[in-house]
């Protein structure tokens, strides 16, 4: 069994973790782990880009507006604030360090419009590989982080509410300890606990489920938003296909070529996200094929060179100006609670990026926050890090190998069972059958590890853990708001529910 000692310890390497490793790593010794390559992320994959309050025709508090309108005011006003108040200053601080947005023909930054957003307020990189231009730009400025690739976070060490460190497998399956005065969970969400989605497949809910399995408190778990437009033919789901394709003037249409969102909302294709994706998931449930009118968007191919090369692969003709197109799973607005500073309730461990909940994002969350928030609470984490006093030096605890065998559903399975069951619509009887699935194939209930599983079995209890907070909290709010819409309370309840969280904690961390 190996040891690694460090101050900070990194799970992750999408934007909000590097971010947090750049402030970090210069002043104190940290580990970055992930559990696939550098690059295997939801980050990597963003298309869209970055929004901030744009510096001219707008300002702070129209695009704080639109994000409570687009969260149903459902956000924490005091983190929305916060982080909508830090757009420009974080965007200066990316520009500060060379992120390489793209450019208009006067040497400006080109901005762009998606869902929810009344003015253009987008910056994007390499037309639509924002994230991956972003990425690749941290990754170079950080040549002198330790990063250990292929090595899976498997539950975390906590003493006497601290966490001081947690196990892991590294590429042999073999169990690594890491000991740090500080654990930052950066993993992302749980897109892949649903099929479709648009996450990378190693998104697999493994931050969330170690948390909860720790003891740290996770918030607003109902609240999953499905993207309304994957590139999907014959039944597969090819990749996502940029909101910015509609920002830049592309409609939704059926195969008569009646415009869906017409009448639906006031900004009708760049609706918030919610109401899309809705829209076209009843659309498609009564029998129609839905495609993304491109006709009149300008030089689609070197605007959206991503978007064109997965239409390639789908052998899709764009010279026909229609893109098949159908929702499926992309952000969690919920996750682990922590304050504007990352902290859980937990001592020593911190959470930010998509892993997190800090409300930012109400009931659903604006287009092109999740960079924003990702780098806003990261370098709030930093900060606090930077404050905290050292902690004194933990023993390594006795681990030895036990690798027990856990019969758990393929991940298939819970991935179709969530996406009927706690998707797009929802009801009562859905999500009871669900969570008795869960319940019976839970391995020893999710509160006590008997024994070591290996990476995939760990993988398979955390999309089970997962989908389980959905579906317990799902069934809880007896109302609809935003991404989450319940058949059987198709109504918002604001007297009831507008100020409840769904707070989902195992025990109480003495
Ligand atoms: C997109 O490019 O449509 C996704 C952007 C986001 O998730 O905000």
């Amino acid at each position: 069994m190996k040891t690694c000692q460090t101050n900070t310890l990194i799970v992750g390497s999408g934007l909000s973790a590097l971010a947090a490793a750049h402030q970090l790593n210069s002043r104190q010794h940290v580990i970055l782990i992930t559990k696939c390559e550098e690059r295997d992320s939801n980050s990597y994959m963003a298309q869209g880009g970055i929004a901030a309050t744009a510096p001219e025709g707008d300002d702070w508090l129209a695009h704080f507006e639109d994000t409570l309108k687009a969260g149903h005011n459902y956000n924490s006003p005091e983190s929305t604030s916060f982080m909508i108040r830090q757009s420009r200053p974080i965007i200066d601080w990316l520009l500060s360090i060379g992120a390489p947005f793209d450019r208009d023909d006067s040497g400006g930054i080109h901005l762009t419009r998606e869902g929810g957003h009344r003015v253009s307020r987008i910056l994007h990189a390499g037309g639509d590989a924002t994230g991956a231009y972003l990425i690749n730009h941290m990754l170079s400025l950080l040549d002198s982080l330790e990063i250990h690739t292929n090595t899976q976070a498997m539950d975390l060490l906590v003493d006497g509410g601290r966490c001081f460190g947690l196990w892991a497998r590294d590429e042999h399956n073999d169990i690594v300890i890491y000991l740090a005065n500080q654990v930052i969970i950066a993993t992302g969400g749980c897109g892949q606990v649903y099929a479709p989605t648009t996450n990378n497949p190693s998104v697999t809910g493994d931050g969330l489920a170690m948390a909860y399995r720790a003891g740290a408190a996770l918030v607003d778990m109902e609240f999953v938003q499905f993207h309304p437009t994957l590139l999907s033919k014959d039944g597969q789901a090819f990749g996502l296909v940029s909101e910015a394709v509609r920002g830049e003037g592309a409609k939704l249409v059926n195969q008569k070529g009646k415009h869906i969102m017409s009448g639906v909302h006031e900004l009708e294709d760049l609706a918030p996200r919610d109401i899309v994706a809705r829209t076209l998931y009843q659309a498609k449930m009564s029998g129609d094929d839905i495609y993304l009118d491109i006709t009149k968007v300008n030089g689609f191919e070197n605007r959206f060179p991503t978007i064109t090369k997965l239409c390639q692969q789908a052998d899709i003709d764009l010279s026909k100006g229609l893109i098949p197109v159908s929702p499926g799973a992309h952000f969690l607005m919920g996750g682990i609670k922590t304050d504007l500073y990352g902290r859980t309730n937990i001592k020593g461990l911190y959470a930010c990026g998509e892993a997190a909940c800090t409300g930012v994002h109400g009931a659903n969350r604006l287009a092109s926050h999740s960079l924003l928030e990702g780098i806003t609470f990261a370098l709030n984490v930093a900060e606090a890090i930077r404050r905290e006093s050292a902690v004194q030096n933990q023993e390594p605890p006795r681990m030895i190998e036990n690798k027990v065998d856990i019969d758990c559903p393929e991940k298939a399975a819970i991935q179709q069972f969530m996406f009927e069951n706690a998707g797009i619509i929802r009801h009562q009887e859905g999500l009871e059958t669900l969570i008795h699935w869960f319940e019976d194939h839970l391995p020893q209930g999710l509160d006590t590890m008997v024994g070591q599983p290996s990476k995939a079995a760990m993988e398979r209890i955390n999309l089970l853990t997962v989908g389980w907070l959905i579906a317990t909290s799902a069934l809880q709010r007896t109302e609809s708001r935003g991404s989450h819409f319940r058949s059987d309370y198709p109504e918002k309840n604001d007297k009831e529910w507008l100020e409840q969280k769904i707070v989902k904690e195992r025990r109480a961390v003495e």
